[in-house]
């Protein structure tokens, strides 16, 4: 049974995929995309707050065959589950972008690529998968933000994802304590531990010296990490506001989604200015801990667009780790849910096949789940196959 894909049948689970990552990744690497900000309050909520809502099922209802398949901006998926923005994907293995997006298509998925991608956008572009969408930020450069719009336009991006929670970077403090920084550098001591790691070390022998963030590469200038990072984070601008909302409206002429939203006031407001998704998100607690949990947060945010001139899309990621964590958010009135760090899992482990494995556990337990409730098709799952589960 210990086949070449040992690891798939190892990795019978989201958490075993995470378990699996976590022996394939350095401690700092693993830690990067594991942990949370401060004490890691959201983080933990994120995934315990699907604990307060149960699923009714009714199992009468002959749902013998399930379909799982759905219309986002006009494109037909075959699954709810996307694969949302994380930086630095090459980090996990080597081209790691262009194995999630290709992993995605193939699930007939879209993938969603971050601003911090190793590669650039146009690479990933270039491998004509899709749905592709791209997620930008406000910069202190206005010019900035402008351009790689225009660049995402340019090359045939779905959809732009402006994340709006991520204008002061979060404290993330494995981070600190494991000295996390890019270029990895490991001690002598660290590196005499990692016996368990070395497949990864090998694989990344050539991506690691050469790790960048491609789309702040600017024509002439550095490529060195310290040096764009720098860059970035000098970029971004806490004085945002619904004016920069407005102006990408202007200038994006296709789906526009803000991700980071978690109050209604400013769900309502994204519609008024004809934003087009919304992202219910608290970037995986990784930004404001203390912040609501994301799916304790979509329910008054589906409400306070429900009325809408134009349809709003309502789209929810954290902690989602389950086929039945999907099944709730969607009865909850999500359209559809992205995944972060499951991903990255997924990457760690096989690269593309690991992304694909990931998001096939999505495909089967959503499956699953809806034939035990008795719901045929996503549009099945609505309020009436909750309650409340009263705990945590
Ligand atoms: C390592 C890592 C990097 C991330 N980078 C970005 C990013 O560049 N842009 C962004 O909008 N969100 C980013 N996120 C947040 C994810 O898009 C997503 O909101 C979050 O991971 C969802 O929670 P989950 O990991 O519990 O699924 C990142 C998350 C992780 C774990």
């Amino acid at each position: 049974m210990n086949g070449p894909h040992g690891w798939q049948r190892r990795g019978y689970s989201v958490a075993a995929m995470r378990e699996l990552a976590r022996r394939a990744l350095p401690r700092p690497i693993f830690d990067f995309a594991d942990g949370g900000a401060e004490a890691e309050w959201t983080l933990r909520r994120n995934e315990l707050a699907f604990g307060r809502t149960a699923l009714v099922p009714r199992p009468l209802c002959g749902a013998a065959t399930r379909d799982l398949s759905l219309t986002l901006f006009g494109q037909p998926l075959s699954l709810p589950v996307l694969v949302g923005p994380t930086g630095l994907a090459g980090l996990f293995w080597p081209e790691g972008e262009q194995a999630g997006a290709r992993a995605a298509a193939a699930a007939g998925t879209a993938y969603c690529l971050s601003h911090a991608s190793v590669c650039t956008l146009e690479t990933v572009a270039a491998l004509g998968t899709s749905p592709r969408w791209m997620q930008v930020f406000v910069y202190k450069d206005r010019g900035f933000t402008r351009a790689m719009t225009d660049r995402a336009a340019a090359a045939g991006y779905d959809a732009l994802v402006l994340t709006v929670d991520n204008q002061l970077i979060g404290n993330r403090e494995r981070d600190l304590r494991n000295g996390f920084g890019i270029p990895p550098r490991f001690t002598l001591r660290q590196l005499a531990g990692m016996a368990r790691q070395l497949p990864w070390l090998w694989r990344m022998r050539r991506a690691l010296p050469r790790l960048t963030l491609g789309n702040y590469v600017l024509p002439g200038s550095g490529l060195d990490f310290a040096t764009l990072a720098g860059r970035l984070g000098s970029l971004l601008d806490p004085a945002m506001n619904w004016d920069d909302v407005r102006e990408l409206r202007e200038r994006w002429r296709g789906p526009l989604l803000l991700k980071g939203i978690l109050h209604p006031d400013e769900a309502a407001q994204a519609a008024r200015l004809g934003v087009d998704g919304i992202i219910v998100s608290n970037h995986g607690g990784r930004q404001l801990d203390g912040a609501i949990s994301a799916i304790e947060a979509l329910p008054a945010v589906v409400a306070a667009v429900a009325g809408s001139a134009r349809p709003v899309t309502v789209l929810v990621d954290g902690g989602i780790r389950r086929g039945s964590d999907v099944v709730k958010a969607l009865a909850l009135g999500a359209q559809a849910v992205l995944i972060g760090r499951p991903q990255l899992w997924g990457l760690a482990v096989a690269g593309e096949a690991g992304v694909a494995h990931v998001l096939d556990l999505y495909r089967r337990e959503i499956d699953r789940a809806m034939g035990l409730l008795g719901a045929a098709r996503l549009a099945d799952l609505g309020p009436e196959v909750l309650a409340e589960a009263g705990g945590r």
